[in-house]
């Protein structure tokens, strides 16, 4: 990974006077199309490279986003391919990748084989976004008829990223702030992973406070050198992820991301609060090691002057309540919500977190994140 201070034109001259290949293929979103024009800067690269531009349109990394990319590329047999977006665009790129020497007539079986998928593509990704990480895990997500699967993929030296800090810019302040909080939450769930080595947690711990450093400076889209060092931060913690895995609070996201749309961010955010909470109220039933995980979490956000994570929720969550309104309504006349949610859970995911939750726990958790948002009131 390496972080560029040069604009998104001049590093794709860069990065193209660089590759060898001929079939290059630049996967983009409709979104980021509208507000930068590929053509100029594509054009001039084709007397030395064969380029297909592709955009996406799509709002979830979903499995028929992947299908269309193949379709659309069946006869041009793409070499390199080049993904410059949000988290989607990096999840459809990867899932790409990692299914091509799969037909799309055994996609399904293949994502129900949870099997680590090679290919031999080399894949380059440029994030416009920094949150997810997504550009340093080998993780994909992609949903299948509403349901949030995981690929892996063992692409090792074949991925590359490049992080350009401005291109951040182009993004909204609520997709910035929604991919900031992703990226606080992910560095706690790194952390508290059972998964995780000491080494995972140390690494896990500096870069949650250099995310929290530089967290105002990157939403506010109004210093350069805080993006430039949050999304460095943010990358290094999808490096960990690799090996911690997400845990309960983004297990429990999901399932309000697909059903509600709310940006990956917020919903995980909202959940992360209360299940972290339920730790902290619980410290005497938690191991040594997890026990001095959670003070540590809380002494880095003691650190920049948030009295504790709930508060720095509440702080930036405030402002994103709208996105909340239709799951809010959905609460209300629906009696079986909460248990609807707790179901779309992977169990997998929960064996991640420090402690053992019953159904009854979770539940009370699931209250307790639509208890913050009432509070908002
Ligand atoms: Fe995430």
């Amino acid at each position: 990974m390496s972080v560029s201070s040069l604009g998104l034109n001049e590093v794709l001259v860069k990065l193209f006077g660089e590759l060898h290949s001929e079939n290059i293929l630049v996967i983009s979103s409709k979104g980021l199309t509208e507000r930068f024009d590929f053509s100029e800067v594509l054009n001039s690269l084709r007397s030395e490279h064969q380029i297909e531009f592709v955009s996406i349109n799509s709002k979830l990394p979903d499995i028929e986003a992947v299908e269309r990319l193949r379709a659309q590329t069946r006869e041009f047999l793409p070499q390199i391919v080049v993904a410059i977006g949000g988290g989607t665009v990096m999840d459809v790129a990867k899932s790409f990748c990692f299914l091509s020497n799969t037909p799309i007539s055994r996609y399904r079986e293949v994502l129900a084989s949870k099997t680590i998928l090679s290919h031999n593509l080399q894949l380059i990704l440029i994030p416009t976004l920094f949150g997810s990480g997504a550009e340093s895990t080998r993780h994909a997500v992609l949903y299948v008829d509403g349901v949030k699967h995981s690929l892996v993929g063992s692409h090792g030296d074949k991925h590359g990223a490049l992080l350009i800090p401005e291109l951040a810019l182009s993004a909204t302040r609520d997709q910035r702030l929604s991919a900031g909080l992703d990226a606080v939450c992910q560095a706690i769930e790194a952390a508290l992973s059972v998964l995780g080595s000491v080494e995972d947690k140390e690494l896990a711990f500096k870069q949650l406070d250099n995310l929290l450093e530089n967290f105002e400076g990157y939403v506010e889209g109004s210093d350069l050198k805080a993006m430039s060092r949050f999304a460095k931060a943010s990358s290094e913690v999808g490096y960990i992820m690799n090996s911690t895995k997400t845990t309960a609070p983004h297990a429990a996201s999901y399932f309000l991301t697909s059903t509600y749309n709310i940006p990956h961010g917020f919903a995980v955010s909202l959940t992360a609060g209360s299940f972290f909470a339920n730790l902290f109220n619980n410290l005497s039933q938690l191991e040594e090691g997890s026990r001095k995980t959670v003070l540590a979490i809380q002494e880095i956000f003691l650190k920049h002057n948030y009295p504790s994570f709930e508060f720095f929720l509440r702080i930036f969550l405030e402002g994103a309540r709208d996105y909340f309104l239709q799951m809010e309504s959905g609460a209300e006349k629906d009696g079986q919500f909460v248990e609807s949610w707790r179901g779309a859970i992977d169990p997998d995911r929960l064996t991640n977190h420090p402690r053992i939750l019953e159904k009854s726990e979770v539940t009370e958790i699931l209250w307790n994140s639509i208890g913050l948002l009432k509070s908002f009131q």
